[in-house]
């Protein structure tokens, strides 16, 4: 601690330093705002400054954030949410009459029929509501109870509050997490801030990033000398893989948590974001109870959607919400304790989350425009997929599954040993050295493989499907000329 005097006032230095902080949040890493997104907005800050560049715009192509790359809004969903903040337009006769009751509705739920008010910290409860006949609807009719339904801020909020509540113990008591790898490195970020111990289950790129159960018996064999495993994380659709799983494999991972004894994790925000031929989305919870009462009565789970992502992309909002399942009632109490020291999730997020699990219906006046809507991102988001993954394999060293859902690919790029060398030389580990010379020769802006963790000595990037068509093409074709030199010149 430095005693120097300043103006002949001792100067202790500062209280909170590098040193003594948080060694938690010291290790935490999230790749997807990373130091090459850093980079891209330094880039974007020279050319307004008027640097010469050999590009006029930065593409960011690093972060599921559809809006940003020039998604519009659903009508439906921003005029119930303007209506919501600004009442007085109820007597606007621009607004049709199924979004004015909706908002009516959702008003009412409100304190002081306003959505500055703070809500209960669970959720405003006929929101909750109509969650759980939602996810009824969705899973065929399995019941949901809206006491297990909470509402939160983001998917990410209920996700790090999940395992707050999950994670305790010392040394080799401490609790295991099991993530995939690759993951969404909200799951490593948030492990490490709770200095949880990572369990790192492999999916199997050639098999269209699939999960195989036997990959997760070695994980939590293997960890199980160090640490006490009782966590399961899946993501379904997958990101960064963007591969959907099958119904049988889904079985597979629950028989495998209930004979493991671990609490199940369904990252599924992803439901809507589906594109392959073949596949669906089976929700975790309906293939649960499909199971029988012997799984449906015991296996504990928690399942995850967000107003984020689908056909919405409504990231700003942070509506998201939680079901938990076969959750210890006195546990329960303690989540509910929990969040209610947040207060709430916000009141506009929750509203948009009303109106994604409610949303128009036949005989609405704003059925047809919203189903046009829908459909229309959706369709273009199974173009850009099949797109994405076709172009990609014609280029020499770039191999890419298929685009199966979600939002996201994840290929797989053939360095030279000279450009691995190379990286090493300037400090850098080798796909952020690929990534970061194609920001700054391209001006786009992808995330390294190493970000989300990937087989030792395989190298990949993660790249969002979402810049419109016309420039997803553009962007599509500059990479692959990129690869193609960069190959050349260090070969
Ligand atoms: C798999 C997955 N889970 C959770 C989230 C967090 O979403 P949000 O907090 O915006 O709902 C994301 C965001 O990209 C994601 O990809």
């Amino acid at each position: 601690m430095s005693q120097q005097a300043v103006n002949g006032v001792p100067c202790r230095g500062k209280v909170l330093t590098l040193d003594n902080m948080n060694p938690n949040v010291r290790r935490v890493e999230y790749a997807v705002r990373g130091v090459i997104v850093q980079r891209a907005l330094q880039i974007e800050k020279e050319l307004k400054e008027g640097v010469k560049k050999p590009f006029t715009e930065v593409i960011k192509a690093n972060i599921g954030d559809a809006h940003a790359m020039g998604q519009k809004p659903i009508t439906f969903l921003r005029q119930v949410l303007a209506l919501c903040s600004y009442p007085d337009l109820l007597e606007d006769n621009k607004f049709p009459e199924d979004a004015k009751q909706r908002a009516r509705r959702i008003l009412q739920a409100c304190g002081g029929h306003s959505i500055g008010a703070y809500s209960a910290s669970q959720g405003i409860e006929c929101i909750r509501q109509d969650v759980a006949r939602y996810i009824e609807k969705r899973d065929g009719g399995i019941s949901s109870n809206p006491d297990n339904i909470y509402l939160s801020t983001g998917a990410s909020d209920a996700i790090v509050t999940m395992l707050k509540l999950l994670v305790c113990g010392e040394g080799r008591d401490r609790t295991g997490v099991m993530i995939s790898i690759p993951q969404y490195p909200l799951y490593s970020a948030a492990l490490a801030d709770l200095a949880a111990v990572q369990i790192s289950y492999y999916l199997d790129e050639d098999k269209c990033w699939s999960l195989d159960v036997a990959e997760l018996k070695r994980a939590i064999n293997a960890a199980r000398q160090h640490c006490n495993p009782r966590v399961l994380c899946i993501i379904n659709p997958g990101n960064p893989t963007g591969q959907v799983q099958s119904r049988q494999c889904i079985e597979d991972v629950i028989r495998f948590a209930k004979e493991e004894h671990l609490f199940l994790m369904a990252d599924e925000v992803y439901q809507d974001n589906v594109y392959a031929e073949g596949c669906k989305f089976h929700s975790f919870k309906k293939v649960l109870f499909e199971m029988g009462a012997e799984y449906s009565s015991t296996v504990e789970m928690a399942s995850f959607h967000s107003t984020s992502k689908c056909y919405m992309g409504e990231c700003g909002f942070r509506g998201g919400y939680m079901e938990v399942i076969n959750m210890d009632p006195e546990v329960k109490a303690q989540l509910t304790k929990l969040v209610s020291v947040r207060l709430c999730p916000p009141v506009p997020g929750q509203a948009l989350l009303d109106l994604v699990v409610n949303p128009p219906q036949p005989d609405e006046p704003s059925y047809n425009t919203f189903m046009k809507e829908r459909t229309a991102v959706l369709a273009a988001l199974s173009e850009k997929a099949g797109l994405t993954e076709k172009i990609f394999n014609t280029v020499p060293g770039i191999i890419c599954n298929p685009v199966q859902g979600a939002m996201y690919t994840f290929p797989r790029i053939t360095l030279p040993q000279k450009a691995i060398d190379k990286a090493k030389e300037e400090g850098l580990v080798p796909d952020m050295f690929y990534c970061m010379r194609l920001l700054e020769e391209e001006g786009i802006c992808l995330v390294p493989g190493s970000g989300f963790g990937q087989r030792e000595g395989t190298f990949h990037f993660r790249m969002t499907i979402l810049p419109p068509t016309e420039k997803l093409k553009i962007v599509l074709q500059k990479i692959r000329d990129y690869h193609m030199r960069f190959t050349q010149e260090f070969s």
